[in-house]
């Protein structure tokens, strides 16, 4: 005798419990999104067909999605997408997953511009996140987008013809600024910045994420310090570097600013957290001798 099939409703009632003990409060939300993946419905629909019934195949597929998000699997990697400022990105296991936090960094950045800068470097672009972002932002600028991962790469590119911009952002495979040779009106990044010890111990999740996306070494700051030292020689004059840093990152990463000798107004600026996230620095036209251009 072939089994009852159960309606949506029902399912989005045992899935929102399956997910409870990993996710907590957004169990129910991210079981409306398992499920919207599986049926091809809109969460709207959900409840509009909460009555219908799922097939036993459906059934299946979200039984799989449900145990591997148990198990920690981030929920983009389930769903293979994710929204990033009004963007829509395939992610896949392997590519970093863009967080709300550097969307609040693309805000930002798009905030203090008063005109759009005409060249843009993004270092450690990932999925593709912040430049193709800044790219729908400013419809006349012209980036370069960086990253040591070809699979990053791949997918950032991917994501830049998606959102139509694949003809302003060219993307290069560089260990930071070892293939970059031009000058920039903007360069950001959100390199690795998560202390090594930290990531020994970290949640379930990250380590589904690449490691090479997260470590910064012993103190986090590695990678920030490699790109402060190197970002003078590729911006021009007035040009700004921005930043995201861990939140106990703000004196170390002023202090590392400082010490070019090379930009002038330095500042750290909070997360909605209110917690030390991000940094900016302007270059200065004039140089002190001795600065390491
Ligand atoms: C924290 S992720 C940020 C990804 C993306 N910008 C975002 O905000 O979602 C850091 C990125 O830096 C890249 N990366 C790590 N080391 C690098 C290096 N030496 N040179 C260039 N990119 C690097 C990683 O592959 C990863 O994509």
């Amino acid at each position: 005798m072939m089994k009852p099939t159960k309606t949506v409703g029902e399912e989005l009632r045992w899935a929102t419990e399956q997910l409870r003990p990993r996710c907590g409060e957004s169990a129910r939300l991210e079981a409306e999104f398992l499920l919207t993946h599986v049926l091809q419905q809109t969460r709207l629909e959900l409840y509009l067909r909460a009555q219908e019934s799922v097939t036993p195949k459906q059934h299946a597929q979200l039984c799989k999605l449900v145990e591997r998000r148990r198990r920690g699997e981030p929920l983009q990697y389930l769903l293979g997408h994710a929204e990033f400022f009004g963007c829509s990105l395939r992610l896949t296991p392997g590519v970093f997953i863009p967080r709300p936090e550097t969307e609040e960094l693309v805000a930002l950045i798009v905030a203090r511009s008063s005109t759009p800068p005409a060249h843009v470097l993004d270092l450690g672009t990932g999925s593709g996140a912040i430049s193709i972002a800044l790219a729908r932002a400013w419809p006349e600028s012209s980036f370069v987008a960086v990253d040591i991962s070809p699979k990053a790469l791949a997918l950032a590119r991917e994501n830049a013809r998606r959102n139509g911009v694949a003809e302003r952002i060219r993307f290069v495979r560089s260990d930071w600024f070892s293939h970059i040779s031009e000058r920039f009106d903007l360069i950001v990044s959100n390199p690795p910045y998560v202390r090594r010890g930290y990531l020994e111990r970290a949640p379930r999740e990250l380590r589904y994420e690449p490691q090479g996306a997260l470590d910064g070494g012993p103190e986090g700051l590695d990678a920030l310090t490699e790109i402060i030292r190197e970002s003078p020689a590729h911006l021009r004059p007035g040009g700004v570097l921005y930043l995201e840093i861990g939140s106990d990152q703000g004196s170390c990463v002023r202090r590392l600013l400082q010490e070019t000798n090379a930009f002038g107004e330095i500042e750290t600026l909070k997360d909605l957290t209110g917690q030390d996230r991000f940094a900016r620095a302007v270059r200065s036209d004039y140089v002190a001798p001795g600065a390491s251009l």
